[in-house]
């Protein structure tokens, strides 16, 4: 299939982009490499290097290629800044989408896949989180991917674009920027290989529901073939502290540094975790990499990485 990926330069859909190549797909990543790195970028694909926000460069790339699928990676990704400035999130995660649905109605496209999110769609409810719970984001980030969402169920009954939405748990893997606000392991992972101390806010005792890239990457692949349209949770259903994160990264690196903490940081949610059933049902997806092995393989990725970085 001729697919565009967008955010392909970034860490979850750098390796969407490496299944889709290996399963032999035509793909394109446009990428304005705000957070995404040229090395990350699948050889095999086309790269186009551009900003979703301008219309006229995004629509140009779509009219002209009509790509059967568009996978939709890009995305203003930081929870606290977007409290800081919803309306930058808005622009890039809601009128960047609209950008692209705008010229996908003109051709005749197959799907739409979007990276949503699980973690910030449900609120601060019991887990595990179900799909059949009203979403209620807490931040404008989780606002503009349900509303992107919204727009694609719009787009999916007024011109019969199927969509497939994936709710993400926290991913993790390598190539996840360890210099954002989330991304814990990757964060600890870079620290410890370092060896200095990462800090730990609150007490460690939130939970997270972690999901290996891999699996992730599995799941864009099953999406492209589904009849199904509609949102499923891509999560492990299994809470992990953050002590038990920590504990594990630092077991990994053979390092053993005291633990040190800091006041919680507002906004965090006590405990997350994501029911996967409806995916397992639809897609046949369930994960495949235990948060042991996962862990072990970022944390020599990050080792790796911070001697080749030197
Ligand atoms: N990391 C997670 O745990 C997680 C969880 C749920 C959902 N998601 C979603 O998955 C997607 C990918 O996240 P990630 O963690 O790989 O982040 P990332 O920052 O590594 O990837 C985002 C990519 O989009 C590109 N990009 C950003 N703004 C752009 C713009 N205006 N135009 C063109 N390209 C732009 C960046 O350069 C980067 O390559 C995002 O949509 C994010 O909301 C991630």
């Amino acid at each position: 299939m001729k697919i565009l990926i967008t955010g392909g330069a970034g860490f979850i859909a750098s390796h969407v982009a490496d299944a889709y190549v290996q399963a032999g797909h035509q793909v394109t990543i446009a990428d304005n490499l705000s957070t995404g790195k040229l090395e990350y970028i699948n050889p095999a694909a086309t790269f186009v290097k551009l900003d979703i926000t301008d219309q006229v460069a995004i629509q140009e790339l779509i009219l002209r290629e009509r790509f059967e699928v568009i996978n939709h990676h890009a995305a203003h990704i930081l929870v606290g800044h977007s409290v800081v400035d919803p309306q930058f999130d808005a622009q890039t995660n809601i009128m960047g989408l609209l950008n692209i649905m705008e010229a996908a109605k003109q051709i005749p496209i197959k799907k739409i896949i979007l990276a949503a999110t699980g973690g910030a769609m449900y609120g601060n409810r019991a887990t595990p989180f179900v799909e059949t719970m009203p979403a209620l984001p807490e931040s404008p980030y989780g606002v503009s991917k349900r509303a992107d969402e919204l727009y694609l169920n719009y787009y999916f009954k007024q011109y019969q674009i199927p969509y497939v939405s994936l709710r993400y748990s926290n991913v993790y893997g390598p190539r996840q920027n360890p210099h954002g606000e989330s991304g814990v392991i990757a964060i600890f992972s870079e620290a410890l290989a370092k060896g200095q101390q990462p800090i730990i806010h609150g007490d460690g005792t939130n939970t997270r529901d972690y999901v290996y890239v891999s699996d992730v990457a599995a799941a864009n692949l099953l999406a492209l073939t589904t009849q199904f349209v509609g949102e499923l949770n891509i999560g492990t259903q299994t809470e992990i502290s953050t002590n038990e994160v920590y504990d594990l990264v630092a077991q990994a690196l053979r390092v053993n540094f005291p633990k040190q903490y800091d006041a919680p940081r507002p906004g965090d949610v006590m405990a997350s975790s994501l029911d996967f059933t409806k995916a397992k049902e639809i897609l046949g997806w369930q994960p495949q990499i235990d948060f042991a092995t996962g862990v072990k393989q970022v944390a020599e990725w990050y080792q790796t990485f911070n001697v080749v970085q030197g």
